[in-house]
């Protein structure tokens, strides 16, 4: 069977550096396409002349041959993605005429990042610790439907003022009744908002149906995840997830392209486990290793700049995500950043009270109570960001690697041992 569609998905809570990946792999493809979330996803590209950090396009736009789509399945902020639009562009050739946002896709307005904001500050320790970015808000709304707004609503602006009049009269009874908040201007929000739908009017269509076509033309089309699989908001550590769905089941909800279209799954990991925001996080490393990752892998979010929580790689969740997505392959990135730790373990499997639990648990009381199991493996003094062949890694490399395939149980296909496209091991 020949590859014509691949999805591309993080294993675990987002930030396994995909973007780099996918970057990788759209030289090989025509199509690239975002499926969940918004711009609380942060995708970072480097190359030659410097590191691209992006939010809402598909990591595909530095292609100049590469159609990229916004599908039905992501909250867009219209600010933002005019904003990133305006960044790239000149790096990005002619983007705006190969860029296409869905009519399906939901929108983010100011009322969504301002209740978010009202909301995360009242549950205090309770937080859920988001992004900010109103993507939870717009979700909900997608879900109540009469108070959200779809971009293809942009294309018919004399139906839509009178809504988004409508619902920010409503807002408002929240804001100022149960926050004792200021209200938002109808005339002001619309005004903004009509200008920013008028500049993306061109890029607005149908692309459910153009993606029917693309692949029945034999177009090679790759689907790009946000966050990852363990912040999906039906199969990850819920309450602790996005809104989104951000495994493999996104691309069908979040495109309108069958299951059955897709040729080819691989999911993302960090050599090592990183968090950002709350919720649990059984490898998690407090002290003195932990840091040194963190300073290692330079990890601190993309998009909030937080520092992020590091810890063990955990094959324990990452099995379980495996089965969740249906891998034919696993990429790890990062590699390179274990060289030179004193120690190196993964977890195997999760305990609680002394007994081993038979899957990755549901409910949110247990995991903060899991013991990881570890198991120690030989760590490797070099610096493996200069090679480009598996035979040429450190057997300790060599060996870690060989054992993350047999703990999820898929291969590794890819390797990544540095930011640049260049600092890659392919096995594919
Ligand atoms: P939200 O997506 O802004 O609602 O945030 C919900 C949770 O998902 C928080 O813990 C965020 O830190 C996390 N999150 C959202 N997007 C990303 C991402 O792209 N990478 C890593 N974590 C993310």
């Amino acid at each position: 069977m020949s590859t014509t569609t691949t999805c591309v998905v993080g294993l675990t809570w987002g930030d396994e550096a995909k973007g780099k990946i996918v970057d990788i792999l759209s030289a090989e493809h025509d199509v690239v396409v975002r499926y969940n979330g918004g711009n609380n996803a942060g995708h970072t590209v480097a190359f030659d002349d410097g590191t691209h950090k992006l939010h809402l396009v598909p990591s595909g736009l530095f292609h100049p041959e590469v159609t990229c789509v916004i599908g039905g399945g992501l909250v867009i902020d219209p600010k933002v993605l005019l904003e990133e639009i305006r960044a790239n562009e000149s790096m990005a050739t002619d983007l705006r005429d190969r860029l296409f946002l869905s009519d399906r896709a939901h929108t983010i307005w100011p009322w969504h990042k301002r209740i978010e904001a009202l909301s995360e500050k009242h549950l205090g320790k309770g937080k859920i610790g988001t992004t900010l970015r109103g993507i939870g808000p717009a979700y909900a709304d997608k879900a109540n439907r009469v108070t959200a707004v779809r971009m293809g609503e942009f294309l018919r602006p004399e139906h839509l003022q009178p809504k988004v009049e409508r619902i920010v009269r409503q807002k408002n009874e929240v804001f100022t009744k149960v926050f004792d908040d200021e209200p938002l201007d109808p005339d002001a929000v619309w005004e903004e908002y009509a200008a920013y739908g008028e500049q993306l009017r061109p890029m607005i269509l149908d692309t459910t149906a153009w993606l029917h076509q693309a692949i029945a033309d034999g177009k090679r089309v790759l689907f790009e995840g946000a966050q990852g699989t363990l912040l999906d908001i039906d199969h990850g550590t819920y309450p602790y997830v996005t809104s989104s769905s951000a495994s493999a089941a996104g691309v069908w909800t979040g495109t309108g392209v069958s299951p059955r279209a897709i040729d080819r799954i691989w999911g993302v990991v960090k050599a090592y486990t990183t968090r950002v925001g709350e919720g649990p996080f059984p490898t998690e490393l407090t002290g003195p290793v932990g840091d040194q990752i963190r300073e290692q892998g330079n990890e601190y979010g993309t998009t909030t700049g937080r520092p992020r929580r590091c810890g063990w790689l955990d094959t324990f969740a990452i099995r379980y995500a495996a089965t969740v997505n249906g891998l034919d392959g696993i990429v790890i990135t990062l590699l390179d950043v274990l060289g030179g730790l004193p120690e190196l373990n993964v977890c195997t499997a999760y305990q609680v009270d002394g007994k081993r639990l038979e899957a990755f648990p549901a409910d949110p009381t247990l995991l903060p109570r899991v013991e990881p199991v570890l198991e120690s493996l030989e760590p490797w003094p070099e610096d493996i960001s200069g090679t480009r062949t598996f035979d040429d890694l450190p057997a300790a490399a060599k060996a870690y690697v060989e054992r993350v395939e047999d703990l999820v149980g898929a291969p590794v296909r890819m390797i990544s041992v540095g930011p640049d496209r260049e600092e890659t091991i392919r096995r594919d």
